[in-house]
């Protein structure tokens, strides 16, 4: 048996490979960014070339730095940033267009359209969603609409369709040369074509969004051998496939309903396993698939998704030159005692979970004279626990079940500072876990489990452990003041581009 587990981490600003032994240690990784190509206020795209290119890249990479082969590798798993929506040309490998990124709002004029009738929540109770330009079916329709010829090649099955999972199974198992067409149910239940009970695509969503079946990849499970790998190196078996917010929680062993996870990263992404049957919402959040591991009943989660938090650090660094890099932000935040009165709403894709507004716009509210860089740090800090506290609190009116302690994850766990207001917002625990490389990790897990690699869910549960506890230190009137301040904030924000 091969010694480690290699997993892809394709996410919104960097792919890296990541390798893995039995207890969940990290033996070697390498990391590549790709460029964020912003054509118009809310259009974000990427070059799907350009993933694919450092994707290998970072496979070889990792493996040379650690003096491996492809052979050391028992499996490989794939998570990915999800809902970014890619069509190619089946015979050259070519994208027709750039990428559309989860965070692109082209659409909205589509998501009006087809809220006119029957309202946003007209499509929830088959597929989990509310209308909103972030999930891949009507951004997949945009692109249909927009790219000369792309209608009559996906009707003819010449043109295919994938989130970016099924972009990088294709071309790693030989491309043009016979790559395979899949997707696994968490990546499908983001594109709102998939019923959340069949498990398979919806004839009726894709007759009302116009989208030829011949174009779609085949659905699978979140953990089986799919093929093998032919580049960038060959005869490693593909066994894993999660969206990258489902394997953090798999990763984190989120495996009994009612445990949650929150991950820091461009965004955040809060989910609660709901165990075998999907919740509805009412609270504004998503009923999204969990995994499904194969042969077995799949499992549901509750989801708050964010849109921006992390990616208001690099904003502040990136746009405003405020910051030389995203750890100076702490630093800048604590050389003041609190926020100072000052509110910063980060509407920049609008608002997702739990007030999907389209039309909402970032904004900095509280501004005096006092406001100084300090100030606008905090704001851009809390902006992210802020929003957190929205989404686990529609969790727990959405499943009946408070969180009592939020397993934290992703890049700004590192923010001692934004944790501790996180635990105080929140009034309960946040624990960071010792492997910190949750999203790989759950990959890793899925694709290892295929292969016999680890033998079942006890074996990663016996992984998990705490590296850090946050408890909460903020008096109940402190909190409800300044939430309420940050309600009034968002409020604000609505609307604004009409
Ligand atoms: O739904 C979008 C999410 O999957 C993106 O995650 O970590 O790449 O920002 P991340």
């Amino acid at each position: 048996m091969s010694r480690y587990v290699g997993a892809i981490d394709q996410g919104t600003t960097s792919s890296r490979f990541i390798v893995f032994d039995r207890e969940g240690s990290v033996i070697t990784l390498a990391q590549a960014e790709h460029a964020q190509i912003y054509p118009a206020p809310g259009h974000v795209e990427h070059d799907a070339t350009e993933i694919w290119t450092k994707t290998q890249a970072v496979m070889r990479e990792a493996l040379e730095k650690g003096g491996l082969q492809p052979s050391d590798l028992a499996a490989v798993g794939i998570t990915n940033q999800r809902e970014t929506t890619v069509i190619w040309d089946r015979r050259t490998g070519k994208p027709l267009h750039n990428a559309l990124v989860w965070q692109d709002t082209r659409n909205d004029r589509l998501v009006a359209e087809f809220a006119r009738e029957g309202g946003r929540d007209r499509f929830r109770d088959l597929t989990g969603l509310p209308l909103a330009s972030y999930f891949s079916g009507l951004k997949l329709r945009w692109l249909l609409d927009h790219v000369e010829g792309a209608r009559e090649k996906a009707e003819a099955g010449d043109v295919l369709f994938g989130n970016i999972d099924t972009w990088l199974v294709w071309n790693l198992t030989g491309g043009t040369e016979g790559g395979l067409h899949v997707t696994d149910v968490t990546n499908a239940s983001r594109t709102q074509l998939m019923s959340l009970k069949t498990l398979d695509w919806d004839a009726g969503m894709l007759s009302t969004f116009g989208i030829p079946k011949a174009m779609l990849p085949k659905i699978v499970s979140s953990s089986e051998v799919y093929g093998e790998t032919r580049a960038p190196f060959a005869d490693v078996p593909i066994a894993g496939i999660l969206g990258d917010q489902q394997a953090a929680l798999f990763g984190q062993t989120c495996f009994t309903p009612g445990e949650a996870k929150n991950t820091y990263g461009t965004g955040c992404f809060a989910l609660m396993n709901t165990g075998e049957e999907p919740v509805p919402s009412k609270a504004g959040l998503v009923t999204t698939l969990a995994y499904r591991l194969d042969g077995q009943k799949p499992a549901y989660a509750l989801e708050g998704s964010i849109a921006i938090t992390g990616a208001l650090v690099q904003w502040l660094r990136d746009n405003l030159h405020m910051i030389k890099d995203s750890a100076e932000v702490e630093t800048l935040a604590t050389t003041v005692e609190d926020n100072g009165g000052v509110y910063f709403v980060p509407a920049f894709s609008g608002l997702y979970a739990p007030h999907w507004n389209e039309g909402a716009r970032g904004l900095i509210i509280g501004l005096t004279r006092y406001a100084n860089r300090g100030h606008i740090a905090r704001s851009v800090l809390e902006a992210t626990a802020f929003q957190t506290r929205e989404v686990l609190q529609a969790m727990a009116k959405d499943s009946g079940i408070p969180v009592k302690e939020l397993r934290a994850d992703g890049g700004m766990v590192a923010n001692n500072t934004l944790m501790q207001f996180q635990s105080d917002l929140l009034d309960v625990p946040v624990v960071r876990p010792k492997v910190a490389e949750t999203t790989a990790l759950g990959a890793a897990y899925a694709a290892g489990l295929a292969v016999g690699y680890w033998k079942g869910l006890d074996d990663l549960k016996r992984n998990w452990g705490v590296d850090k506890r946050w408890t909460p230190k903020m008096d109940a009137g402190q909190r409800e003041k300044i939430a309420a301040a940050w309600g009034r904030a968002v409020q604000r924000s609505f609307d604004w581009k009409t």
